[in-house]
Order: structure tokens, then C-alpha cells, then sequence
């Protein structure tokens, strides 16, 4: 691991942002299931769904109800989670340069906010769980879920009182969760395409935490990263594709996001702080 930290202690040297990139590996030791694990599966009658066909346009417009259910059972797994060392120490890093430090993130629990990361530092470019829209984009505004729409357990269809208030607030139509879905793109009003793209390329160090690498704009941040000249560095519990990239720039850290976030934050923190 040391030399992995001297490495990011030497990117930090040069000038450009530090920039992490986190997935669903860095929730998981707040008891956050990831998205590809085995506890990701939904079942809705007698079938089970992975999430990857239930996270989409085309799923929302044939069974909208029991996508929210899904969205509103995770909601609720969310809002009882907390955030841990790992969220912890990304706010640190950015305490310690608010300037140059970008949090980019897959995950739509709200951890990182909720761990006290400034909102200009968090890019979700997933979107946010807590958060929903209008079903038929009628504006681009976003709005809290109501809190009187309580978490729903497994197998909990929604109640005909939360639906009510599921809607858009300006046309009154159905609204949907805050979330970048498969059949979907990436934008720069909703999801900041543009804004992580231009920051990637700005880099001097990209730290990617907990991902599997499966999605395009968090390849495109590692890819324009390393184009632009930044250390690459991957803290992860299994081998990934990103790892592979990483191995030839930073170096990898194999081990849980929590601890591997803490000390990479320690030893770029006190080296910057002298
Ligand atoms: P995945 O569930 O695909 O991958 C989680 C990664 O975290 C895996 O590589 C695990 O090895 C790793 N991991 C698990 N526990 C860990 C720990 N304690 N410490 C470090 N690493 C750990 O989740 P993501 O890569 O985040 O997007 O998934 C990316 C996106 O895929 C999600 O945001 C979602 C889905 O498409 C959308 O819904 C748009």
C-alpha cells in the first residue's frame, strides 16, 4: 500500500484536481447492498428481476408502481444507513483542498452529502435516490420525495396515499425517481456529463473506490484522466477493469473502500498540509 500513497502523493504535486470516483464497494460497509451483488435481485410476482432490467425507462413505463416500490424499498435502506470512514475521510480531502478536490459518484444513497461533503464537491451522476421528477420531463426541476411516503419493506406494494403525492409539481402528472436509468444517457442538467468530463481531463489524480467498472461516464473519467496525464489509482476488494488500467499508473489497493479511503486521504491530507 505505501507505495500506491507515495504515488498519490506525488500526483498531488503536480497541479490539477484530485478527483474520486466512487461506487456502490465504498456504501457497502454502511450495509448498502451493491448493485451487482447478490442481495441486488427484486421480485415482483412470481418472477425475479435483476436490477438491471428493472432500472430502466422500459420497465417504469410497463409497471411504474412496482418500480417505485423497488426505488422506495431502497430509498428506506438509504435513509437508514450511515455514512462510513470512507465517506468520512472524502470530506477531509475536501476540507483540506476544497479548491482542486472533485467527489464523483454512482451512488444515489446521499451518503457523501449526508457525511458532510460540500454539495459543489459531489457530482451524482446517477442521480439521487431521495429525489424524483416529472415522469414526462415537463421541466427539469427536482423535488424531495415527500416524507409523508414512508419506506416500503419487500413485497410492499405503494399505498394509494403515496401515489397521490408521487407527482410532478408543476403539471400534476406521475413523477419518477431522480435516477439515471439503463435505456437512458447521461446529461449535463441532470446527471453533470459535461462538468465531469472537463474536470477528468483537468486531473492530476483519479482514486477510484468500489466500482466494477461496468458504466460509460466513470470510464470516461478514468480514460480522460489517464489521457491527461493523471496518476490512476483503484481501491477495491476484487479485481475490475479499472484495476487492470491502474496497475500501470498508481497502482491498486485490494482491500475494503473504508480503511483503503482513510489512509490514502491521511497521507495525501498531512503531506499537503506539511
Ligand atoms: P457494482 O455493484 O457493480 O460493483 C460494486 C463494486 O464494489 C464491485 O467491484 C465490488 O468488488 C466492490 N466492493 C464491494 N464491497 C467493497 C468494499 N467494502 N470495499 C471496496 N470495494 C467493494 O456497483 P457500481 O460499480 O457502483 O447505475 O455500479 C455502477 C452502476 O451500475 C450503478 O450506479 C448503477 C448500475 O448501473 C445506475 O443505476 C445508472
Amino acid at each position: 500500500m505505501e507505495a500506491v500513497l507515495a504515488a498519490c502523493r506525488a500526483a498531488v504535486d503536480r497541479p490539477g484536481r484530485v478527483v474520486v470516483l466512487t461506487g456502490a464497494g465504498v456504501s457497502a460497509e454502511s450495509g448498502i447492498p451493491t448493485f451487482r451483488g447478490k442481495d441486488g435481485y427484486w421480485t415482483v410476482g412470481a418472477r425475479e428481476y435483476h436490477p438491471q432490467e428493472l432500472a430502466t425507462h422500459a420497465a417504469f413505463e410497463t409497471m411504474p408502481w412496482e418500480v417505485w416500490a423497488w426505488y422506495l424499498y431502497r430509498r428506506g435502506v438509504c435513509r437508514q444507513a450511515e455514512p462510513n470512514a470512507g465517506h468520512r475521510a472524502l470530506v477531509e480531502l475536501g476540507t483540506a483542498m476544497p479548491d482542486r478536490f472533485a467527489l464523483v459518484t454512482q451512488n444515489v444513497d446521499g451518503l457523501h452529502r449526508r457525511a458532510g461533503n460540500a454539495d459543489r464537491h459531489v457530482l451524482a451522476i446517477h442521480g439521487d435516490i431521495s429525489q424524483m421528477r416529472c415522469a414526462d420531463e415537463c421541466v427539469p426541476d427536482r423535488w424531495p420525495i415527500p416524507e409523508a411516503v414512508p419506506a416500503l419493506g419487500k413485497r410492499e406494494p405503494v399505498s394509494d396515499a403515496a401515489k397521490a403525492v408521487l407527482v410532478c409539481g408543476k403539471c400534476g402528472g406521475m413523477a419518477r425517481p431522480h435516477v439515471l436509468w439503463f435505456d437512458e444517457s447521461y446529461d449535463e442538467p441532470r446527471y453533470h456529463f459535461e462538468t465531469v468530463r472537463a474536470i477528468a481531463q483537468d486531473a492530476c489524480l483519479v482514486v477510484v473506490a468500489g466500482t466494477s467498472a461496468q458504466t460509460n461516464l466513470p470510464w470516461q473519467v478514468v480514460t480522460l484522466g489517464k489521457r491527461a496525464g493523471a496518476t490512476i489509482v483503484d481501491i477495491n476488494i476484487e479485481d475490475n477493469p479499472f484495476g487492470e488500467i491502474a496497475e500501470g499508473s498508481g497502482g491498486v489497493i485490494r482491500g475494503p473502500a473504508a480503511a483503503a479511503l482513510t489512509a490514502t486521504v491521511k497521507s495525501i491530507v498531512d503531506h499537503v498540509r506539511g
